[in-house]
């Protein structure tokens, strides 16, 4: 099939689907409530039915757990929780067998405090591995006392400060997340030469690609300057850390000693990232990743606190961000297509609308207006059914690090109330994503014998696998019908993006070229029917609607219609 011959290039992490596990919410299969790669072994029937091609598993290393295996003790090794290196290695060849492959996420910014280069780092000032992690003097008090301040004024992205004072040695250590997550140092390049090493090992294995935690901020600015004070607190590290003098440099080094060699997709999740830095990162050159996680529509409202908020964001704000994004990389670079993962609400909550009357139609809606925009689409598991996000009444509820930390630095400084941070982490919490998956009305929703580590969402006995899998116009029908047609429209794949209807407030809408052929995708993000004059067009073939009716000029209430007209 001829494409686009100056722009796009073809490569099957373009035309693929990715779908991502969190494991610990995937599936239990012994009872302890966590679940685990043989849960994941269970359920690769149900994830070929639904038809995506790859599934991104979060974090399955040796892990004690502060963030969720986002901080790892042993970069080859399984997690205790999760099973063991044998459970792996059958997960890898059963997923092939079933024509999904396996993306494993590389967290390489930091280490666990426990990962044994750390525990030797923190020995002495002479210790081999000193040098792996970075650690600097405390600062000098200016009042002539001796106090020992941390060498600046950055905040970790978990709250408190991002430097740690270590007895040991009398000095500290930066962790630009929790103080068990120290920061590697790459600017050594046993630590890269360490990486790489394990990375191949990886690859060895027969994994099929890497989804690189924070790499964007593995390179940080050597004069460590204290940054800009936000909420009277800490200095916002973003200017100093993300897209840091010399993570190209470095990205371009693992490419040519790792990457090049095999056959593998490579996501970057680049915090801080600008267009014009993914140009570099996922440049269509090759030289560096395949493609980058931006994150400027998740956090397109600006918080009242840190991050947090419990404002949505406006249709025409999220479409200003979704389109630069999408024309500005054409030809030059390549998209990750997002509206949720772990470390976000669920998107129907956030995006669409959760309520029983427009809850499904929305869900469709949503998704439609990723998977045809111009990128690989990631689902976030759990997405494919409309799962929504849960609601806490207490704290105690909450398990995520990042949410539990913020909840007690704002409240304790009197920057929001206790009722307030309440409705934020309601809103916004990782923990909304990370509620085990809903298989069944059964027990746990079919999550787990035991007792869940998280609280399973309420609404499981009407949103679950077993509901969909039986009912034609569901969520997951309506998602494999998506994929479907990803994988036999080559102008859903590479066709040049255009923006349509730029000025309205309800409808998002946009077409993608392709040799003559054009595709059309409208959609109404509002609960109203709204006029559309473009819907009257000649645009081709419907290809999909998440409504069977149409009203003539009009899109319903959360009404998607995609159109193919062939050359
Ligand atoms: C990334 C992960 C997130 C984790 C953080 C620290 O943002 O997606 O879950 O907490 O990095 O590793
Ligand atoms: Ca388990």
């Amino acid at each position: 099939m001829p494409v686009n011959k100056d722009t796009e290039k073809k490569a099957w992490w373009k035309e693929a689907v990715i779908y991502q596990i969190y494991p610990r919410s995937f599936a239990d299969s012994n009872g302890d409530g966590i679940g685990d790669l043989n849960g994941i072994r269970r359920h690769l029937d149900y994830l070929e039915k639904l038809g995506v091609d790859v599934l991104w598993i979060s974090p399955v290393y040796k892990s004690p757990n502060d963030d969720n295996g986002y901080d790892i003790s042993d970069y080859q090794d399984i997690m205790t929780e999760f099973g063991t290196m044998e459970d792996f290695d059958c997960l890898l060849s059963e997923a092939h067998e079933h024509h999904l492959k396996i993306v494993m996420d590389l967290v390489v910014n930091h280490t666990s405090d426990e990962h044994a280069w750390f525990v030797e780092s923190r020995k002495s000032k002479d210790n081999p591995h000193r040098d792996f992690y970075i650690w600097k003097d405390p600062k000098k008090a200016e009042d002539g006392s001796d106090a020992l301040l941390p060498p600046n004024n950055w905040g970790s992205c978990f709250s408190g400060s991002a430097w740690q004072f270590d007895k040991a040695t009398g000095m500290y250590y930066l962790h630009c997340f929790s103080k068990k997550q120290p920061d590697l140092n790459w600017d050594n390049p046993k630590v890269r030469d360490s990486v790489f090493g394990m990375m191949d090992w990886w690859c060895k294995k027969g994994i099929d690609g890497f989804r690189m935690d924070v790499i964007s901020m593995i390179s940080k600015d050597p004069s460590f300057p204290d940054g800009k004070v936000m909420d009277g607190l800490y200095g916002d590290i973003t200017p100093y850390v993300c897209n840091g003098p010399h993570v190209h440099e470095y990205l371009k080094e693992m490419n040519t000693r790792v990457l090049s060699r095999y056959d593998i997709m490579t996501v970057g999740e680049t915090a801080g990232v600008t267009v014009d830095e993914a140009k570099k990162y996922a440049s269509s050159d090759g030289s560096e990743l395949n493609m980058v996680f931006q994150f400027e529509h998740v956090g397109a409202v600006p918080g009242k606190v840190g991050k947090w908020t419990d404002e949505k964001p406006s249709l025409p704000v999220l479409r200003k961000i979704l389109n630069k994004w999408q024309t500005e990389l054409e030809g030059k670079a390549w998209n990750s297509l997002y509206f949720g993962n772990h470390d976000q609400p669920r998107s129907v909550s956030r995006f669409g609308n959760d309520s029983p009357a427009f809850r499904v139609i929305s869900a469709k809606m949503l998704a439609t207006c990723l998977h045809m925009m111009k990128g690989t689409p990631y689902i976030f598991e759990g997405d494919e059914l409309g799962m929504t996000n849960i609601h806490f009444d207490s704290l105690e509820d909450f398990r995520d690090i990042e949410s539990i930390n913020a909840y007690h630095e704002y409240t304790d400084k009197g920057l929001a109330t206790p009722e307030e941070m309440m409705r934020y982490l309601n809103e916004l919490s990782r923990d909304n994503a990370r509620t085990p998956m809903q298989w069944t009305d059964g027990k746990n929703a079919g999550f787990s014998d035991g007792t869940p580590w998280s609280r399973v969402n309420p609404n499981y006995k009407e949103i679950n696998a077993e509901v969909e899998l039986a009912d034609p116009d569901s969520v997951f029908f309506y998602y494999q019908k998506l994929i479907r047609l990803r994988h036999t429209t080559p102008v859903i794949v590479y066709g040049i993006f255009r923006p349509l209807l730029e000025d309205s407030n309800e409808i998002y809408a946009y077409e993608r070229t392709l040799d003559g052929d054009t595709l059309t995708c409208l959609c109404n993000f509002t609960d109203k029917e709204v006029a559309c004059d473009l819907c009257s067009k000649d645009l081709g073939n419907e290809l999909i609607s998440n409504y069977k009716e149409h009203v003539p000029g009009a899109l319903q209430a959360y009404e998607t219609r995609v159109f193919l007209k062939k050359n």
